[in-house]
């Protein structure tokens, strides 16, 4: 038996990086997965090779939500577990950031969170389920050059807390989290440190050291503590933001 054995599990922006793993790892482990993305070449391919079901979707759009969940209730007549995961990251500071890039980052974090965590709360509140939301270590702590990404992902914190206390008092056997990643290696990252430091870093095997120097995590670091809040291993877990960041923030010293 699978970890999450026949689950039905929705995973946003899920044609590379985190949210392939994410998907990846789940429909190993029994889930039938939904992947959605704007990237619909790489997308399919993924979905092809696990015995996924992908569909376009540009988690900026309302009206995308509503296709989707529509979908997902027609075909599988549930939902049982949502993964909040797509994500850009724009590189500006509070003085270089432009209102267009603060809308839209905006946009693609937190309106679609909020319009994911509403639809699934209603599709789950009978049944039960688990909203996964991705943030990311910067709502922790300050981040100079990602000033619309911070106040996105601390907006995905305080959001997850409201959602998890919303279904608690409610009697809704729903559970909400957030996690919190540190440098993963992602295309994402990849930018960041371009832009920060000058590193063009690929995926060649030969960059192994260089990425181990730098400290970043691997995909399926994230992938496993989606796994685990998606599975009812975690029904005690809710409302929480796990940290999965090697103890970049929490220890003190540490680079
Ligand atoms: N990689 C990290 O170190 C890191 C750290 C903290 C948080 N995160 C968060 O994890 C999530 C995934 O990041 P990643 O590193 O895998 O990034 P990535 O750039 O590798 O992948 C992001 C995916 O989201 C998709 N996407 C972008 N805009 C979209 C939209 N409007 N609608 C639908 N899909 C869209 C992209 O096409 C891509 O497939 C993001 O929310 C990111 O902020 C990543």
């Amino acid at each position: 038996m699978g970890r999450v054995d026949g689950k039905v599990v929705i995973v946003t922006g899920a044609a590379q990086g985190l949210g392939e793993a994410d998907a990846r790892r789940l429909a190993a482990e029994g889930a039938r997965v939904v992947m959605t993305d704007v990237d619909d070449a790489r997308g399919q391919a993924v979905a092809q090779a696990i015995g996924a079901d992908y569909l376009h979707q540009d988690v900026s759009d309302e009206a995308g939500w509503h296709t989707l969940m529509a979908h997902v209730m027609s075909r599988y007549g549930q939902l049982d577990v949502l993964v909040n995961n797509a994500g850009i990251a724009v590189i500006a500071n509070i003085e270089t950031t432009t209102t267009e890039q603060w809308r839209r980052t905006l946009a693609v974090h937190l309106d679609s969170t909020f319009w994911g965590c509403q639809l699934a709360v209603r599709a789950m509140k009978e049944r039960g389920g688990s909203i996964i939301n991705m943030s990311s270590v910067v709502a922790l702590q300050g981040s100079s050059e990602y000033l619309a990404y911070a106040a996105a992902k601390g907006g995905i914190r305080s959001m997850t807390k409201a959602v998890a206390a919303h279904c608690r008092a409610n009697g809704y056997p729903i559970r909400c989290n957030s996690i919190h990643p540190g440098s993963i290696n992602t295309a994402m990252v990849h930018a960041a440190l371009e832009h920060s430091a000058g590193i063009k870093l690929g995926e060649a095997e030969d960059q192994e050291a260089l990425r181990l120097q730098l400290g970043l995590g691997e995909p399926l670091d994230i992938a496993n503590m989606v796994l685990f809040l998606a599975s009812d291993e975690a029904k005690h877990v809710n409302g929480a933001e796990l940290v999965v960041d090697n103890g970049a923030t929490s220890i003190f010293g540490m680079r």
